[in-house]
């Protein structure tokens, strides 16, 4: 009686014990450990819509791909610190994610003199990262955990030059760029290389620092030539204020933008100035290929047409993601191997392979800023221009 007691009891200990086991085993596959990636933009500050935005397209891929089961069972879990578009902060932000919280990728920063702050710091750790939208072309340099899903600016400024040349039919552009990031003065070197190569001439070229408020004397002394075209390749709330101020003196001309206008307070804020002038981006809105995109962001976010940020930072996710299941493991080294080795990846932003530099080949579209039937002045696609592929 006694020995068939305490078999019993052995027995029933056993089952408990296994069925205990089986419990955590099941709970481990359905909350398995989450994959950390670190997302560092600008959520405030002068170029506010840079982060939030590229932030909605990071969270939309990512719920997409954690209701659909994860990365090989785990999910995806973001953390995102904001920058306040400031170099510093970025470096921080980035220092923080790699070091404190341990995630296996970093996102970011849109802000190429950002890239090059937060760069270095996954550089040292060694933890990759994907900058969705930076095109100085310095960010990726000598760095091999670098990576960006955009083209660089040599192209951007080739294809801009190209453009005021062909179809604005200018031969003579005056320049006005802020001196303070690497993005504005990049574009604007080989702008000017480009164009002058084109045969162009630049009749005036006029630098300020980020912050600034005032453009009159850069302005006036352009208003003095026979520029055809201004060309500012800063960021929005610059080209904003440049475009307000310059027709506040009777200039007339064109603007001239490059990616870093794209931001729906670029129309926001300078209404009627900015109509008619253009600028080079990743996509536009209006591209049939942005459809099902545009749509999927639109239902999210209250009717909101995403910019280029927004379709740019959901396929660095899913590259990223695409790039996880391929890797041999998730140590940076592996990961880094895994996206380096990405070769026509379907993004809604187009194809993307990631070449020997660690960059992007892909194509750039103009856009014209027009005054929409709700009396929106919004950006609609009026040029084209294929992947630079040399
Ligand atoms: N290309 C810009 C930079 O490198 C950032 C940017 C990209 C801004 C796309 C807006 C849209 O600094």
């Amino acid at each position: 009686m006694n020995k068939l007691n305490s078999i019993t009891r052995r027995t029933l200990l056993a089952v408990v014990a296994a069925s205990l086991a089986a419990t955590a085993l099941f709970a481990a596959s359905i909350s398995a450990d989450p994959i950390k990636i670190g997302h560092y933009g600008s959520m405030t500050g002068a170029q506010a819509t840079f982060g939030q935005s590229t932030d909605r397209g990071v969270r939309l891929a990512i719920d997409e791909i954690n209701a659909a089961g994860g990365v090989s069972g785990r999910p995806l879990e973001l953390i995102t610190y904001d920058t306040k578009g400031d170099s510093g902060e970025a470096g921080k932000a980035v220092t923080r994610l790699v070091s404190s919280d341990k995630v296996t990728a970093v996102i970011g920063e849109v802000a190429s003199s950002l890239s090059l702050a937060g760069g270095a710091v996954c550089q040292q750790f060694k933890v990759p990262m994907i900058s969705p939208s930076s095109t100085n072309p310095r960010v990726t340099v000598g760095r091999d955990y670098v990576f960006r899903v955009c083209f660089i600016d040599d192209f951007q400024a080739f294809a801009l030059a190209k453009f005021a040349k062909e179809n604005l039919k200018a031969s003579k552009v005056a320049i006005l760029y802020d001196q303070t990031q690497a993005y504005s003065k990049g574009l604007r070197d080989e702008f000017a290389k480009a164009f002058k190569k084109m045969g162009g001439e630049i009749v005036s070229d006029q630098a300020y620092s980020g912050g600034d408020q005032d453009f009159s004397a850069q302005l006036s002394n352009i208003r003095a030539t026979d520029a055809q075209v201004l060309m500012a390749p800063g960021y929005y709330a610059d080209g904003a204020a440049i475009a307000i101020q310059a027709r506040k003196l009777g200039i007339k001309l064109p603007l001239l933008g490059g990616d870093g206008w794209d931001s729906e307070q670029l129309g926001k804020i300078a209404g009627d100035a900015i109509v008619g002038s253009y600028y080079s981006n990743h996509s536009a809105p209006d591209q049939p290929e942005m459809k099902g995109f545009l749509e999927k962001f639109r239902s999210k976010h209250q009717g909101q047409t995403p910019d280029a940020l927004a379709g740019l930072g959901y396929d660095a996710v899913y590259l990223l993601a695409d790039a996880m299941k391929r890797a041999k493991s998730l140590a940076g080294p592996d990961l880094r191997d895994a996206i380096a080795a990405t070769k026509d990846f379907p993004g809604v932003t187009g194809s993307i392979t990631i070449d020997k530099n660690r960059n992007a080949s892909k194509a750039m579209v103009i856009v014209e800023m027009y005054k929409n039937a709700q009396g929106d002045v919004v950006p609609k696609y009026k040029d084209g221009v294929a992947p630079d592929k040399e």
